[in-house]
């Protein structure tokens, strides 16, 4: 499943998390890309230990951590502490690629299984030419750019890419979640069903404890315990 999940940080925290970002210490992203993505990848990235990127991951955790949405679709077992890159000037592209399967975390704090990656935009798709994120699944090709604030979820699974940003600079944010529910199948069938029921709750003339949605919401509950891995 591919999600556009809207405003994961407000305006005003994009503004904070840019300005911490613009004298933050960029660096040449090929260090912590394994050698088949190393070829592909040309972009600069900052530190994991840094600042900045501790600053910025907090605002961006404490956003996640507010949206229903984001809970919903991803189900979240494990979040990999987020990352930050920046494409532009002559490190501009990352050609396509699998991210690796297992993301291991600094200083021998665990492992998160890549069943979901998340790109984060934090520059406006106006301040930037090109940088479109490419995925590849069965339906075909998805280019994805998307407002400053904005999250896009897609299984780990797909192949992808950074199209090359000619004019100006993009920064984002990514990261990986271990998702409680393994199957990406599975968890789009539960987001729907989610979806609907939070639908048929806010109707009026149902309501929260019509039999029909006391009944749906419990089979939502049952097939999560079904497929949770908590
Ligand atoms: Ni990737």
């Amino acid at each position: 499943m591919m999600l556009h999940v809207r405003q994961v940080l407000t305006p005003e925290e994009v503004r904070q998390a840019r300005g911490i970002l613009s004298d933050a210490p960029w660096g040449d992203g090929r260090i912590t890309a394994g050698s088949q993505s190393a070829q592909a990848k040309n972009n600069e990235q900052l530190p994991e230990a840094c600042e900045a990127t501790r600053a910025v991951r907090q605002l961006l955790l404490r956003g996640l951590e507010r949206h229903s949405l984001f809970f919903s679709a991803a189900l979240p077992k494990q979040i990999s502490p987020p990352l930050f890159n920046r494409y532009g000037g002559s490190a501009n592209n990352f050609g396509n690629h699998v991210d690796s399967a297992v993301r291991y975390l600094a200083d021998g704090a665990g492992r998160v299984r890549t069943d979901i990656s998340c790109t984060l935009f934090l520059s406006d798709p106006t301040e930037y030419e090109g940088g479109e994120l490419m995925v590849e699944d069965t339906f075909g090709e998805h280019r994805v750019k998307l407002p400053a604030g904005d999250l896009v979820l897609y299984p780990g699974t797909s192949v992808h890419r950074v199209e090359p940003v000619t004019r100006g600079f993009r920064v984002a944010s990514y990261f990986w979640i271990q998702s409680m529910v393994r199957g990406d199948e599975q968890r789009r069938l539960l987001f729907d069903m989610d979806n609907h029921l939070r639908r048929l709750r806010s109707n009026a003339q149902l309501g929260e404890t019509d039999p029909s949605v006391i009944g749906l919401t419990s089979i939502y509950h049952n097939l999560l315990r079904m497929w949770l891995d908590v």
